[in-house]
């Protein structure tokens, strides 16, 4: 049985849905402060905060957990420029929290969603998992403070851990199940898509003077369910791998963002008439992975290395039923999320296929 922490999110959700699939029984941890009950399809859902250590004591004594996989974070750079201390008390403290009750419980495997972010401005033209890092944000600083506090646990308590660093999560599930949902939207294609299927959304390309071909912003934009399989990968590796390993996970391909427009284009067969603004603060020129480590040590193979595959995923969702009724919902955040009698009180079965 694994603890999902965040799994009503974006890629925790989509992690439920490929733990049941192999078998597994999953408790998902989630305050819905970001995340849609709408996405708690598979698993137990525990409703509270892993910034409550008493909530999470009440969790580990109930369950007996095989290990923990950790969504629950803050992810939007540009927000962690503004609110810097809400980053780090979030994504920083909080796991901490959640690292401590996993140690009194002597619960010592832990997957760790890390990101892209904690390289900075590349060095070469692929990033490796070598790379120096040298964070350009308090997101990617957040997420690099945790590895090195799993590395330090790992050394002198005995966890197993993996960094799976996402470089830039896309798609969603390809019948349109779970997707993501954010309101507001920051990121890229979402905003494409839905602006192609007909939303009245501001998008602009941030930015034409970057050192790269058309003086755009180049990523790796990797599908979430790939990402997703990676953590089950990461697990078998656990059973048998001891200490801390950290493995970049994207497609190995650069889009610039000209070339997502082109292609949300081709994909829906609408035409994007999209303007051009300033440069966002904190974006790094071009991020793409070598995933070479992930490929040969975890037998990692990405099921949609092509970006309009990807993109195709995206419209079904956006263009879903499931979607426009998630978008729809009041804010979960609204709701306390420190109450731990709500394990008992507000715990769901969720058994869905
Ligand atoms: N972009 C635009 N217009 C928009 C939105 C995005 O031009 O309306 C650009 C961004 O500036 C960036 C690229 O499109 O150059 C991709 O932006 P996203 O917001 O989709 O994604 P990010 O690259 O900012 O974020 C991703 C991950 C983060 C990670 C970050 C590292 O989601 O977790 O890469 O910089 F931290």
């Amino acid at each position: 049985m694994y603890l999902v922490c965040g799994g009503a999110g974006y890629i925790g959700s989509h992690m439920c849905k490929h733990l049941h699939e192999a078998g597994h029984e999953v408790v998902v941890c989630d305050d819905l402060s970001t995340g849609h009950a709408g996405a708690l399809l598979w698993g137990t859902h525990a409703y509270g905060s892993i910034e409550d250590t008493e909530f999470l004591r009440s969790l580990f004594s109930r369950y007996q957990f095989d290990g923990v996989l950790h969504f629950a974070a803050l992810s939007v750079v540009a927000e962690s420029m503004r609110e810097p201390q809400r980053y780090y008390r979030n994504n920083v403290a909080a796991t901490l929290n959640l690292l401590r009750v996993m140690r009194e419980f002597e619960v010592n495997k832990f997957v760790f969603s890390s990101t892209a972010a904690v390289f900075g401005e590349p060095q070469a033209r692929m990033i490796s998992e070598d790379h120096p890092t040298v964070p350009l944000n308090p997101y990617g600083l957040s997420k690099l403070m945790v590895e090195q506090v799993l590395r330090d646990s790992c050394r002198a308590y005995g966890l197993r851990a993996v960094a799976l660093r996402y470089f830039n999560a896309a798609g969603a599930d390809p019948v349109a199940r779970i997707g993501e949902a954010h309101d507001p939207e920051t990121h890229l294609i979402p905003k494409l898509v839905r602006k192609a299927l007909g939303e009245d959304l501001a998008v602009t390309i941030n930015g034409t003077d970057y050192t790269t071909e058309d003086g755009t912003c180049i990523r790796d934009y990797v599908h979430v369910d790939d990402l997703a399989q990676a953590h089950l990968l990461a697990l078998d590796h656990l059973d048998h791998a001891v200490g801390m390993h950290s493995f970049n996970l994207g497609n190995g391909t650069g889009h610039s963002v000209k070339q997502v427009v082109e292609a949300v284009q081709e994909v829906t067969g609408e035409g994007l008439d999209i303007s051009v603004s300033g440069r966002r603060a904190g974006d790094p020129s071009h991020l793409v992975a070598a995933s070479k480590l992930a490929r040969s040590v975890l037998g990692w193979a990405p099921r949609y290395p092509r970006i309009v595959d990807v993109i195709e995923t995206a419209v079904r969702w956006h263009a879903s039923p499931t979607y426009a009724a998630w978008m729809a919902e009041p804010p979960g955040s609204e709701v306390s999320c420190t109450n731990h009698d709500a394990i008992g009180a507000q715990s769901n079965q969720y058994r869905h296929g």
